[in-house]
């Protein structure tokens, strides 16, 4: 069975790379921005056309991640989120695969006070998360064959995201800030792509599943402040962390101060053992001392 990665180069995307190896019986191809872009329709239909998907597994990594820049370029950012997941939903029905599509918990504002179900009513208040839910609103309109995975806090060894960047500033000694009115549910990008493979092998017999979306992350939550402080205790550095409250870093997006995403149906619905968020970024923190 074929599984096809759309934006392989991203941090999910090279985590799934990684793992293929272990899962060899698959047919993989990894398809980076410039092989495969989600946005051209010709591209995708010459594509799809000249490959048999019947049966096959489409993983969308690909997206519009920049959520500051976002704020500058709304038609950029919906182009890839909400118009590129548009044409693969599309092309799952005309082509007979199936879609995982990749989304987020800055669909959601952050104001319930508890973690977020699949069924709460997304809200989102920046560009990047109207975007996705846009994305995501247009793969539910595909009522077949198309599973959505909201994952929060999504960080890797392998890309420049929130840990290796604390790391850098904890190496450099020099005092900075974090925010402590964030709360959320980090998700280490290994982890998540375990769990792609799982759902895939759930579904890869099954005929016309109902569209639906489940969450993913690692277990637990925490603020971004205690988040960083926590990768300064797993490597013995004491340099400075000083918390501030989100409103002081003058930032365009805003973002939600609570998304922390309850995965209770996916755990439930395929079976997982979830790792605690502490034990996933120690592994990862490890990855980025021994580099
Ligand atoms: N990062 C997070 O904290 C986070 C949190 C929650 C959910 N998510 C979601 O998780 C998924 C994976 O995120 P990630 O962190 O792996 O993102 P990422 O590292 O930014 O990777 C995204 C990839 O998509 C590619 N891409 C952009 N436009 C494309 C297009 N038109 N066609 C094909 N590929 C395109 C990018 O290519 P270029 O590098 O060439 O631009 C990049 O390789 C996304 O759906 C994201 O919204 C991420």
């Amino acid at each position: 069975m074929k599984i096809i990665v759309t934006g392989c180069k991203g941090q999910l995307g090279t985590a799934l790379t990684s793992l293929s190896k272990k899962y060899d019986t698959y047919n993989w191809r990894f398809m980076s921005r410039v092989d495969l872009d989600i946005t051209d329709i010709d591209r995708l239909d010459e594509f799809f056309s000249k490959n048999d998907m019947t049966g096959s597994v489409v993983i969308n990594c690909s997206a519009y991640t920049d959520v500051e820049k976002a704020e500058d370029e709304p038609e950029k950012a919906f182009l890839v989120n909400r118009d590129g997941a548009k044409n693969l939903a599309r092309a799952s029905s005309s082509f007979g695969f199936k879609l995982i599509h990749i989304s987020t918990d800055f669909v959601f504002s952050g104001d319930k006070g508890s973690p977020y179900k699949e069924d709460d009513i997304p809200d989102p208040v920046s560009v990047y998360g109207k975007s996705k839910y846009g994305g995501e609103l247009e793969v539910l309109n595909c009522e077949k064959n198309c599973l959505i995975v909201r994952t929060s806090w999504l960080y890797s060894a392998t890309h420049n995201t929130f840990v290796k960047k604390i790391y850098s500033k904890l190496i450099s000694g020099k005092p900075f800030s974090v925010v402590l009115d964030e709360i959320g549910s980090p998700t280490y990008a290994p982890d998540l792509a375990e769990i792609l493979v799982t759902i895939t092998e759930h579904i890869k017999n099954v005929n016309d599943f109902q569209t639906s979306i489940y969450h993913f992350c690692n277990k637990g939550e925490v603020t971004r402040y205690y988040f960083a402080k926590k990768i300064a205790e797993f490597i013995r550095n004491s340099t400075s962390i000083h918390p501030v409250l989100s409103d002081e870093l003058n930032m365009k997006a805003k973002r939600p101060h609570d998304s922390a995403l309850d995965c209770e149906r996916t755990v439930e619905k395929f079976g997982l053992k979830v790792r605690l968020w502490e034990d996933a970024l120690k592994e990862a923190v490890n990855e980025i001392r021994s580099e």
